[in-house]
């Protein structure tokens, strides 16, 4: 039985930074970050949006038969309470059933990863269900920070059920984890401490570990993918993975195979890392603009901090284009430097107080309006 992604939608905030003017601002080149880095804007986050907002934002977007959904599972490390699960109030926003079971997962920006392979264990034991997967984060370094370009925000939902429309998973896939401390966020921290460059050291040794490892068990080689995606931190890292594997080759494969990672990067170019949804915020625009057909092998790597890796494959299907959500960011609203800044002191983080936010200020149609008691109050404008 074929199971795997039966639909995927995105979501992102209503406004963007032009990356040429954080660079200006800091003193940077221009150029290291739309090239060096390879990020042209990012996701700018107002305080009314938070992980729970752009998780319904996506998830409203895909044809859902409630009655059909037995499982929520949020997947995110920007995680808004230590007990109760964002996927409850995702669950509320978007009127789903309350015979549903709601769980949130961690690690790093691999859980949408492990969500999925979950989502596939359920559906192998009741064909009849549908797994609603929602990978929602926002990725925050700090002002001024090495980090601060590779910020970004954002949401993918992905319906995981037998006979998909999109894309079967394959079920041999590689995991690796090490306790390594190349990124981490604690209790008592909003934005997270990170190791740069040995980060993108620690990325490139677990592609290599896992997809070598996956050659090795499958006996298939490079020539049996159409496409290799990558968890993008920011679009460069998924040059240097792919790089790590075919840097001599300039034969007809390894161009495909860079025409197909430049469609891949196409769009998270524009938002930024998304963290656990990253990657398939990356196979989402190589489906829009990239070189792959139905019947085709689609390589993924995932990959989160802490660390671990875990590459799989899918075989695209004939009825792709029917489940695959579009992406608008047309309507996006440039801010300028100073907006992005007061908008980065405004999260409500570790807040304890009673805030009210303006919800008309944000046209996003799920909304966070603020803290009352403890409690996140939210909002859907119809
Ligand atoms: N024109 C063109 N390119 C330029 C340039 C210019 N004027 N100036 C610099 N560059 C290039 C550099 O040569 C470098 O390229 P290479 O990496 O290919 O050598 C690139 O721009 C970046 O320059 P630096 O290495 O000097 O940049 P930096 O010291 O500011 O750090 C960073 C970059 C480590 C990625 C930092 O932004 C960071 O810490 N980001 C967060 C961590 C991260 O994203 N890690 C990724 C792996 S971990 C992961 O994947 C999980 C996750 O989501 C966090």
């Amino acid at each position: 039985m074929k199971i795997g992604i039966d639909q995927i939608a995105f979501a992102t905030t209503p406004y963007y930074l032009d990356l040429v003017d954080l660079a200006q601002a800091r003193d940077e080149d221009p150029n290291k970050y739309l090239i060096g880095i390879g990020q042209s804007k990012q996701a700018v986050v107002p305080p009314t949006q938070d992980i729970v907002t752009l998780a319904a934002q996506a998830a409203s977007q895909l044809n859902l038969t409630a009655a059909n959904i037995s499982t929520l599972i949020v997947a995110t490390e920007s995680g808004i309470d230590q007990s109760k699960a964002a996927g409850i109030y995702v669950k509320q926003l978007l009127g789903l059933s309350d015979f549903i079971r709601v769980v949130e997962v961690k690690e790093a920006c691999y859980s949408a990863t492990a969500s999925l392979q979950f989502a596939r264990g359920l559906v192998a034991l009741n064909p009849a269900e549908q797994v609603l997967v929602i990978a929602s984060d926002i990725a925050r370094y700090g002002l001024k920070t090495g980090g601060e370009v590779t910020q970004g925000a954002g949401a993918v939902a992905m319906v995981i059920s037998a006979n998909p429309k999109v894309l079967s998973i394959e079920p041999v896939s590689v995991n690796y984890t090490q306790d390594v401390m190349d990124f981490w966020r604690p209790n008592y921290a909003t934005e997270a401490m990170v190791d740069g460059k040995y980060s993108t050291n620690v990325y490139i040794d677990f592609f290599q570990t896992t997809f070598h490892r996956y050659l090795e068990q499958t006996g298939r080689e490079l020539a049996d993918f159409a496409a290799l995606a990558f968890h993008l931190p920011f679009t460069k890292m998924g040059k240097k993975g792919l790089e790590s594997e075919i840097s001599e080759r300039d034969d007809e494969l390894a161009t495909r195979l860079r025409v197909n990672l430049t469609a891949a990067q196409l769009v998270p170019r524009e938002v930024g890392n998304l963290y656990t949804g990253s990657l398939y915020l990356g196979l989402m625009s190589l489906l829009h603009h990239g070189d792959v057909k139905p019947g085709e092998r689609i390589g993924l790597f995932s990959y989160g901090s802490g660390a671990e890796g875990e590459f799989l494959t899918g075989i695209l299907e004939s009825t792709y284009q029917a489940g695959l959500g579009g992406i608008a960011l047309d309507q996006r609203q440039r801010v300028d430097l100073a907006t992005y800044e007061t908008m980065f002191k405004q999260h409500l983080g570790l807040k304890s107080t009673d805030v009210t936010f303006n919800v008309d200020a944000d046209p996003s149609r799920f909304v966070l309006a603020g803290l009352k008691h403890h409690q996140r109050q939210y909002q859907v404008k119809e």
